[in-house]
């Protein structure tokens, strides 16, 4: 295998699309091929390999994966040597499918087999045959045979694969159990399966001593997190506590939560312990009992308000953000109406709001009929998300005035797409405060990894708009920072 540093370093080019899951994915896939001796390119031309981190949680998502994979096949031809993977929730899912459709393509890896990218990779490079390594589907064995097929793909971390060297994602469990009836994920991830604490733990202190400030743990339902390690139980709170004291560590988030799993043991940690971010994203998916019924969400919309009480009473100033789906099977106007009830009484941060798109291979799919159309999905999405911003704004207006914390993040998207004006020119910086609001600010771009205080003096529906109080020393060496990249 060649070496890092061999002068002709072959050129790697990743796109990637869904949740926060995919991108920790390509963190530690693209991590994996540098240490063989790839480089990252965004020139997709150039690349000896092309990997593609798919989603399929609505059918959107992959049909731009496959028209992206159709317009390669000139470029295939025209370097046969290149190698084409397709890995992630629609490799899962499609497996041979995805041959079919993309003759070009060389492997299609699915979530539990990451760690055979590198190995493939090579094997392809040298005997250009098609490779399919997908775990079992989740009615093909017994749940300890499926589960095994799934393996949590966890190597060390190397800092120079992330987004940002101060924040990083830390997956905690892999799979899902509760089956909505709309979701792909329990058949793309696979059964519910937890890391044990211990090693969750060591990874944080790997992260902490590598540079990262903010860690992020992440699980399909992080809240439902449950192991036993050396005889004792340990929920989401409990872990928690075990990482907070983590020397380095000034802020822990976790996604995402599901509703009945919210614990007030958990909320009580929130409160308690300060490293431990205010903010919880709980999706909701609509405000109507009949609906939430044939979703197979397992709450009532009088569970899910009264579980949002017991937020706002335990942790108080804590943000909440959720997600709805418009238009899924049998959504009335009235049942839609209940969901917009629900966004003005809870007054949530923010909300992702989707159509629904019916997905082969789940029970929505196959027991109700998608009867809601189009042009009303999107009129409900409209509605829907006007009255969310409009909410949004009101709360962000509250702020101005006020002085938050922030964790810089760095340049603003406009900062970056000005470009970079000299490297010790003021630019436009983008941070967010513990309760996950966004913020912009004038300063230098090596605050980047620090903590400022902003006051706000103005706001949109997204973003609090202000300018630096104060701001910590800068930190040394064990940080290199990413300026304006
Ligand atoms: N595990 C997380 C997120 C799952 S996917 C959770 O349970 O909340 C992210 C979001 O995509 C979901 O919350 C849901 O709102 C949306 N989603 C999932 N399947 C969908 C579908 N078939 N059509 C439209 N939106 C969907
Ligand atoms: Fe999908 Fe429901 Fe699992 Fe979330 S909890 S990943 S929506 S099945
Ligand atoms: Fe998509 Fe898979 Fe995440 S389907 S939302 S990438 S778990």
């Amino acid at each position: 295998m060649p070496h890092t540093d061999t002068p002709h370093k072959r050129k790697l080019f990743i796109e990637t699309v869904g949740c926060q899951m995919n991108v920790l994915d390509s963190e530690l896939v693209v991590a994996a091929l540098r240490q063989t001796g790839y480089e990252l390119t965004d020139d997709i031309r150039e690349a000896d390999a092309i990997l593609f981190n798919t989603c399929s949680v609505r059918e959107h998502a992959e049909h731009k994966i496959y028209s992206h994979l159709g317009r390669l096949k000139h470029a295939k031809r025209r370097r046969p040597d290149c190698v084409i993977v397709v890995m992630g929730c629609m490799a899962q899912k499609d497996q041979q499918l995805i041959f079919e459709r993309a003759p070009h393509v060389d492997l299609v890896v699915g979530t539990g087999q990451l760690r055979e990218i590198p190995r493939l990779i090579e094997q392809a490079r040298r005997d250009r045959e098609q490779r399919l390594a997908v775990s079992l589907h989740r009615k093909a064995g017994s749940r300890q045979a499926v589960a095994a097929s799934f393996e949590s793909y966890d190597p060390l971390r190397t800092p120079e694969m992330r987004p940002s060297p101060f924040q990083a994602f830390v997956r905690i469990m892999i799979g899902c159990d509760k089956f909505c009836t709309y979701c792909v994920v329990p058949m793309t991830r696979g059964p519910e399966q937890c890391r044990p604490p211990s090693q969750i733990a060591a990874e944080v202190r790997v992260l902490a001593d590598q540079g990262v400030r903010e860690v992020t743990l992440l699980g399909q339902t992080v809240n439902s997190y449950a192991a036993v390690e050396n005889g004792r139980q340990y929920r989401l709170h409990d872990l928690l506590e075990l990482i907070h004291d983590t020397g380095g560590i000034d802020r822990i988030k976790f996604v995402t939560n599901y509703p009945r799993d919210l614990s007030d043991e958990l909320l009580q940690a929130v409160r308690d312990l300060p490293k431990v971010c205010r903010y919880l994203h709980v999706p909701a998916q609509s405000g109507c009992n009949d609906v939430l019924r044939r979703m197979k969400r397992g709450y009532t919309v009088e569970e899910y308000r009264e579980m949002i009480a017991r937020i706002r009473s335990t942790v108080p100033g804590c943000a909440v953000s959720s997600d709805f789906i418009v238009g899924f099977c049998g959504e009335t106007e009235k049942s839609f109406e209940r969901s917009m009830d629900l966004i003005r009484d809870c007054r949530f941060k923010n909300s992702f709001i989707f159509k629904y798109s019916p997905r082969p291979g789940t029970k929505a799919y196959e027991l109700y009929e998608d009867d809601v159309p189009e042009e009303i999905k999107r009129r409900r999405n409209n509605e829907m998300l006007a009255l969310q911003n409009r909410i949004s704004e009101e709360d962000n207006a509250a702020f101005i005035g006020r002085r938050v914390e922030v964790l810089v993040e760095g340049p603003s998207k406009a900062a970056e797409k000005a470009g970079a004006s000299g490297p010790d020119a003021p630019v436009q910086l983008v941070g967010r405060t513990d309760c996950d609001r966004i913020v912009v600010f004038d300063g230098h771009p090596r605050l980047a990894g620090s903590l400022a205080t902003i006051e706000i003096h103005d706001c949109t529906s997204t973003t609090l708009i202000g300018s630096i109080v104060t701001h910590e020393i800068t930190h040394g060496a064990s940080v290199s920072l990413p300026i304006v990249q």
